[in-house]
């Protein structure tokens, strides 16, 4: 594994953007920025031997600035939905910036994405490090946050996560890759593209893409990706759910695990690279790019809807309003620790 760095651009305000790209024996690469811990471009081979690009991004930091999608980035404190912009925690109300309607969405108005992540390279690691100060973005307590990015000769791409507070807090971290295993560049959305989700249930949202206190089982729904489908068979039916989410984005019930385990497959029949997610996570979030606007990606070319899909491993959204969600609660000293590895292959 090579790793390489190199002056990426500048932000509006003058500060650098460095890439880093770990580049594998057989061609296969990974280029993340400090900004963000944005996962930038991911190169890996298509049944034929073509390298292919499976990230949406963009190729400057304008992009990147005035990314309303958080195109590959890192998402803290909290990935997704808080209901009503606040949290009671020991008592204590939280008020939080309220960013999606009335809502706090992935962090606030300077979430993590935002943040230029101080960056080492250890070994075939990306090592990314920030301190998010005590009531930062509204939130308790002086978080250190470590992300460590490692790719193998494998076409592994894993990410560690590992936090700790002075304070109780709440955290629930995420990326926000959207995925085309046609390529970034094919032109296609990614409804032809299968998915197998391990899981038998998912969380309901209201009208607000807000996820409730109501889990729902996927079997006779069109939700139910328990055996592989094209994403788009059943994203058009008439069911409550896929309107609220102008199409697939909710949160699907893996079930609590402190083993890392294979919890979905995604296939490209156009260039058959497969793509599995393993997951300490007790959710994923599977987000179809419903929103996704015609800006020009990586080399001129234009993204719309459902030109990429998300899948964000991640504790529940809104959990501090839902009690019977597993926990999303740090406590003071604790260590927070959660991996997410997803691979690619030609093969299942
Ligand atoms: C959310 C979507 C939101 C998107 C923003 C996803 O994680 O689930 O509702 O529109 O992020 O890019």
């Amino acid at each position: 594994m090579a790793v390489t760095k190199k002056l990426f651009g500048k932000t509006a305000d003058g500060r650098e953007v460095t890439a880093f790209t770990l580049t594998g024996s057989e061609g296969a690469y990974v280029t993340i920025l400090d900004l963000g811990g944005t996962i930038q471009t991911l190169k890996v081979p298509a049944a034929d031997g073509t390298l292919t690009d499976v990230v949406l991004g963009y190729d400057d930091v304008a992009g990147y600035e005035q990314n309303d999608g958080y195109f590959g980035a890192l998402i803290g404190r909290y990935g997704n939905r808080i209901a009503n912009s606040r949290f009671t925690l020991n008592g204590v109300e939280y008020p939080l910036y309220a960013n999606d309607k009335h809502n706090h969405l992935h962090g606030g108005k300077e979430g993590f994405d935002k943040k230029i992540w101080a960056a080492e390279v250890e070994g075939d690691s990306l090592v990314l490090s920030c301190v998010s100060p005590d009531m930062e973005e509204g939130y308790p307590g002086t978080l250190t946050v470590t992300v460590i990015y490692t790719f193998n000769e494998k076409n592994e791409l894993a990410i560690d996560y590992r936090a700790v507070s002075d304070k109780d807090t709440i955290l629930n971290l995420t990326n926000h890759a959207y995925f085309n295993l046609s390529g970034e560049g094919s032109g296609t959305t990614v409804e032809d593209q299968e998915l197998m989700i391990a899981a038998e249930a998912y969380t309901a949202v209201d009208e607000y893409g807000l996820t409730v206190e109501q889990v729902i089982p996927v079997e006779g729904t069109p939700f139910d990706f328990r055996t592989m489908k094209p994403i788009g068979r059943d994203i058009a039916m008439d069911d409550v759910q896929l309107k609220n989410g102008g199409g697939y984005d909710h949160n699907f019930v893996l079930g609590e695990s402190d083993e890392l385990r294979r919890v979905v497959v995604a296939h490209s029949p156009r260039t058959g690279i497969y793509m599995g997610v393993c997951t300490t996570q007790p959710g994923v979030q599977l987000y179809t790019g419903n929103m996704t606007g015609d800006r020009l990606g990586k080399s001129g070319h234009a993204y719309g809807k459902r030109t990429g899909f998300c899948l964000e491993t991640q504790h529940y959204p809104n959990s501090m309003a839902c009690p019977s969600f597993p926990s999303v609660v740090l406590k003071a000293g604790e260590a927070y620790e959660e991996v997410t590895v997803y691979g690619f292959s030609c093969e299942k």
